[in-house]
């Protein structure tokens, strides 16, 4: 007998979404080495580590240089000095989290795939639809079933539980229910009273939320930054947040999940059950890390986070002015770094054809509009976006741009938008 391989991997796509972006972009990139490129597809940083937490990583360094400060494996929760330090950021939402709750990761993409461990397989999971498609696949891999909570313009891109829809075309009640909020990739945010259904909806029927808030620095105004600012969230959510986006960790890897000692199914502790896994299989982010990731949390540290963080909306307010000259319905920029755009009908210009030549959309007419429109923005004007088919079927005819570019490049995209679409 011959090892054998996971079946449920034949029911994903191809490959992982931004890989395919990132796979045609090489490709567009290779073929034209003089033509500059702007990449707008996945939400990577552009801004470096902001200076107090590059200091705190060489102070950290020198640490584990001394034989004295010296440390080796660390506690699998994380350190208590980072751990306090996310603690008393919740209580400036409001938000008293008991320590043990709070948990130390290498990011929000590995704890909300990882998080699964601890459920049954024959868990039915709920999905919003369009949505970060790491949820989707995570779970297709474990061969659980899907539901999708369908979202459009009509509900403002913000799914609540009567937009549940199974297979069978009926509403069923799923055990685990995914959220993101601020959205990826359309930017609604939920308010208080839409979380507070979802809440009810989840302690009433014993559903668990994987909250996902890994954009949650990005909110402004009187809208939740956490679901555990909501009553009843304690006894059936569980928070997944990052420093990615936040204070540029994309490529350093720092994050946080918490779960209050309050959320018990089966009669256990889901956070006991979740250090039972990471004792098992994880062994913590490196300390230099979780020491810069504290510096993040420094009144220094929130003042060159905040710079930051504007310069990224100030981008998107020139993606979103543009748009608003061209005419083209779009989402988000105001609370998200993401831009959900309503794609032109490029398939009717005149030149499509002519431009798309050699791209996959050319070998495949039926291909989503949101590919197509992603093809021809690429060959036409060397820009990449993420097309909306890809985060799920209600995201076709849209595409998610970035405002994690520099200023220069995004005013130099937005212009090239313009003049393809024959409008400057
Ligand atoms: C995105 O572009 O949606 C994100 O950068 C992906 C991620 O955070 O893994």
């Amino acid at each position: 007998m011959a090892a054998k391989t996971n079946g449920y991997y034949d029911d994903l796509v191809e490959s992982y979404l931004f890989a395919e972006v990132a796979r045609r972009a090489s490709k567009y990139e290779a073929e034209h080495p003089d033509v500059k490129m702007i990449r707008m597809g996945i939400g990577d940083v552009t801004r470096p580590l902001p200076p107090v937490v590059t200091e705190a990583m060489k102070d950290a360094s020198d640490e584990m240089g001394r034989a004295e400060t010296f440390r080796g494996y660390g506690p699998y929760e994380g350190y208590d000095f980072l751990r306090e330090a996310v603690q008393r950021y919740y209580k400036g939402f409001g938000v008293d989290m008991e320590l043990s709750a709070i948990f130390i990761s290498d990011g929000a993409k590995s704890d909300l795939g990882n998080f699964l461990d601890i459920f049954a397989q024959d868990n039915t999971v709920l999905v919003p639809d369009p949505v970060y498609p790491v949820y989707v696949d995570t779970n297709i891999m474990a061969g659980r079933r899907i539901l999708y909570a369908m979202s459009s313009e009509e509900n403002g891109f913000l799914p609540m539980p009567e937009d549940i829809v199974s297979e069978e075309g009926k509403a069923e009640i799923p055990d685990i229910i995914y959220l993101c909020s601020p959205n990826n990739p359309t930017g609604a945010v939920y308010t208080r009273e839409q979380l507070k259904t979802w809440i009810d909806y989840a302690n009433a029927n014993g559903s668990i939320i994987l909250f996902d808030a890994a954009y949650e620095c990005f909110v402004t105004g009187d809208l939740p930054h956490s679901i555990f600012e909501v009553e009843g969230a304690r006894t059936c959510a569980v928070e997944f947040c990052s420093f990615s986006k936040k204070a540029g960790f994309t490529g350093t890897r720092c994050g946080y999940t918490v779960i209050p000692e309050d959320l018990v199914r089966d009669g256990k502790k889901i956070r006991d059950l979740w250090l039972r896994r990471q004792s098992t299989k994880y062994n913590g982010v490196p300390y230099i890390v979780q020491r810069g990731a504290e510096a993040v949390f420094t009144e220094e540290g929130e003042k060159q986070i905040a710079w930051n963080i504007d310069y990224y909306k100030e981008n998107a307010k020139i993606i979103a002015d543009t748009l608003d000259r061209l005419g083209i319905y779009y989402t988000g920029g105001k609370n998200s770094p993401y831009i959900w755009l309503r794609c032109p009908d490029i398939t009717k210009c005149a030149d499509y054809d002519e431009v798309i030549a050699g791209t996959p959309s050319a070998a495949d007419p039926d291909a989503p509009l949101s590919w197509k429109f992603f093809d021809y923005l690429l060959q036409k004007a060397a820009v990449v976006g993420t097309p909306g088919a890809g985060f799920g079927t209600s995201g076709e005819a849209f595409l998610r741009l970035t405002a994690f570019s520099t200023k220069e490049n995004t005013q130099e995209a937005m212009e090239r938008l313009t003049k393809m679409l024959g409008t400057e």
